[in-house]
């Protein structure tokens, strides 16, 4: 089964040939990073933009990676939601055109579920299920129950900002260009970088929530970055802004952002055993399992609990096809395709 898969909810434009399901063939990502960057965000028409000129020769690029032709192709896949309206019609207008030119199925996929695939990517078919999921990108940051590819309840999410975005903000509070996140990290990785330097909030919410709060947390690095608002005249002031003082406050951030996750999948565990769930796996994927603190208190965390753990490979943390064809195969194979009415939709189905 070699499926072609295309993605564009947002400001990667991406094609992928996947074989069966895992065998990566081939995965083309063309980023808009140098559009966005100097508006520290995505402007979704650029970004329309920017995939209407880019989807057909990134198309033709995965392509000739793979050494296949249309003709072998058995399906056409698209991540038709969630996402930015405008950027997801592109992808999923091309797909369908392709769909019905080769006379082939189309399969839509939902973005977020697809990121929970991407660590099987390459990787053997170990038994995963019943598996717990995390989902942790610049637009959500949400905690899954999985019994199969095609059952997939979502047991909590953030109530505010996604943590890819609060990395992003607090890399804007700390006068770093985008994207955010990867400069954060590679500065709280620096050499020296003191992770307890400021004692930072990690959100818990009600003892037995599963959602998540970044928000007090990006405010807490703004007022150790400038000072409470309105403080009384002999409050401390905050310390200069200096590199060293920078290094210092993204560890901290990063130490209490990646604690504020753990600590849900410590209790996510727990509740499902309590009600009789014996988690396996934890299939983890999103932009923010390329941050590399997080990756390492995953595995830590995966060795104590005893659950195995499917991290994607970097390639396939942030946005591409892959884990969109990848995932197609499965819900072909359950005989879940669609039509060529198939809609984008800015939101997920989960
Ligand atoms: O999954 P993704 O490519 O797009 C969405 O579906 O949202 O995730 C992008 C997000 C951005 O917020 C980016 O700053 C964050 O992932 N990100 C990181 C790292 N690499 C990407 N955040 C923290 N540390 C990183 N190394
Ligand atoms: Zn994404």
């Amino acid at each position: 089964m070699l499926i072609l898969g295309l993605e564009t909810s947002c400001d990667e434009t991406a094609a992928a040939v996947v074989e069966d399901g895992t065998r990566v063939r081939s995965s083309v990502v063309a980023s808009q990073h140098e559009i966005h960057g100097e508006y520290a965000g995505v402007v979704p028409e650029l970004a329309s933009r920017a995939h209407s000129e880019r989807v057909l020769p990134v198309v033709r690029r995965a392509l000739d990676d793979a050494g296949a032709s249309y003709a072998e192709l058995d399906a056409i896949a698209v991540g038709h939601r969630p996402g930015l309206i405008g950027a997801l019609l592109v992808g999923v207008s091309a797909a369908k055109s392709l769909a019905w030119s080769l006379g082939v199925p189309l399969v839509g996929v939902d973005h977020v579920h697809a990121h929970l695939y991407a660590g099987s990517m390459n990787a053997p078919q170990a038994k995963a299920f019943p598996a717990l999921g995390l989902v942790v990108s610049g637009g959500h940051t949400s905690l899954y129950l999985l019994d199969d590819w095609l059952s997939v309840r979502r047991l909590g999410a953030t109530i505010d900002d996604a943590m890819g975005e609060a990395f992003d903000k607090a890399a804007t509070i700390l006068g770093l260009p985008h994207p955010g996140g990867p400069n954060l990290d590679r500065l709280a990785r620096a050499p020296g970088a003191n992770d307890r330097a400021v004692d930072l909030p990690v959100s818990r919410l009600g003892g037995e929530s599963l959602d998540f709060s970044f928000s007090g947390l990006k405010t807490a690095l703004l007022y150790a970055t400038r000072g409470v608002p309105q403080a009384r005249e002999d409050a401390p002031k905050p310390l200069a802004l200096t590199d060293e003082r920078k290094r210092d406050l993204a560890a901290s951030f990063q130490r209490a952002a990646v604690g504020a996750v753990l600590l849900k999948l410590d209790r996510a565990v727990e509740h499902l055993s309590q009600q009789g769930t014996k988690v396996r796996t934890l299939l983890t994927g999103g932009g923010v399992t390329a941050n590399s603190r997080l990756r390492g208190e995953l595995e830590t965390w995966a060795n104590k609990r005893g659950v195995a753990l499917r991290l994607p490979p970097m390639e396939f943390c942030v946005d591409n096809a892959a884990m969109i064809a990848g995932l197609a195969c499965e819900l072909h194979a359950a005989g879940r395709v669609s039509g060529l009415d198939l809609r984008a939709v800015p939101t997920t189905g989960l």
